[in-house]
C-alpha cells in the first residue's frame, strides 16, 4: 500500500516568484470545507464485489491500460472489502435511477442486503471479475485492483478495466443524463450539451 509520509506533492511548493497574493477583497477563506465545493460530479452506483454502494468520488487514471479510481470512506463496509481484495465494477445509470442509487448510499451492507431494497434496478454477475453489476447501467467498468492509496478517513482504490459494457445509442452526449451529485442532498442532470472545437 502507498503512504503519503514524506512524500511533498508539486502542489504543495511555494508560488513562483513575483505571482502577487491571492487578492482577499474578493475572497473569503474556510479550512477544511470540502463540502463548499458544489461541482456537480456524477454519482455512479459501485459494487464491491456483491455489495453495492452510491459513488461521487471516482475518475479515470489513465488511458493504457485504461484505470479507473474510486475514493472509498474508512467507515463503509465496501471499503473493508475492498481492503481483502474484492473486484468492483463501476454502473453508471440514468438521471431516472437517482432512488435506487440513494438506497445503495443511505444503508449499509453490513447491515441489509442492499438488492432487496432496490425498485428499478437488478443485478447480473459481471463477466471477467468476480463481483455483480447492474443490468439496467448505461455503461459498466469491470475493475480488477491495481493499487491502492491510503490517506486519513478515505482511501483510493485504482482499478484496471478488464472490460467495458454499454448500450449501443443510449451514450449519445445530446441524449444522456447522468445524476450529478452536488454535495450535501444536491442534484442537478446536464440539462443542454453544447460543443466546442478542441
Ligand atoms: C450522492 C452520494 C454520493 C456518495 N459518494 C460516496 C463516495 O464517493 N465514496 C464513499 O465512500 N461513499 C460515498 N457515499 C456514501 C456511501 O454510498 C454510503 O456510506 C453507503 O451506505 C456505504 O455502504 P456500505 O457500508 O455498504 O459500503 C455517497 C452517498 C451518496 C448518497
Amino acid at each position: 500500500m502507498d503512504s503519503l509520509k514524506g512524500h511533498s506533492p508539486a502542489h504543495a511548493l511555494p508560488p513562483p516568484e513575483g505571482a502577487s497574493p491571492a487578492p482577499q477583497e474578493h475572497f473569503k477563506t474556510l479550512e477544511n470545507a470540502y463540502f463548499l465545493g458544489y461541482v456537480p460530479r456524477p454519482v455512479v452506483l459501485v459494487c464491491v464485489g456483491e455489495n453495492p454502494l452510491a459513488v461521487a468520488w471516482h475518475m479515470p487514471t489513465n488511458k493504457d491500460p485504461f484505470l479507473y479510481a474510486v475514493a472509498i470512506a474508512k467507515e463503509n463496509y465496501s471499503h473493508f472489502l475492498l481492503e481483502k481484495g474484492s473486484d468492483f465494477t463501476v454502473n453508471f445509470l440514468r438521471a431516472d435511477h437517482i432512488q435506487d442509487i440513494l438506497t445503495a448510499g443511505k444503508h449499509s451492507g453490513r447491515q441489509v442486503d442492499k438488492w432487496k431494497l432496490f425498485k428499478h434496478i437488478s443485478q447480473a454477475k459481471a463477466l471477467k471479475v468476480d463481483a455483480l453489476m447492474v443490468k439496467e447501467a448505461l455503461l459498466v467498468y469491470e475493475c480488477k485492483q491495481e493499487r491502492v492509496v491510503s490517506f486519513y478517513d478515505h482511501s483510493i482504490f485504482i482499478g484496471r478495466v478488464e472490460i467495458i459494457h454499454y448500450k449501443k445509442g443510449k451514450l449519445k452526449p445530446q441524449k444522456v443524463k447522468y445524476p450529478l451529485h452536488m454535495g450535501k442532498g444536491y442534484f442537478s442532470k446536464n440539462a443542454k450539451v453544447y460543443t466546442y472545437k478542441i
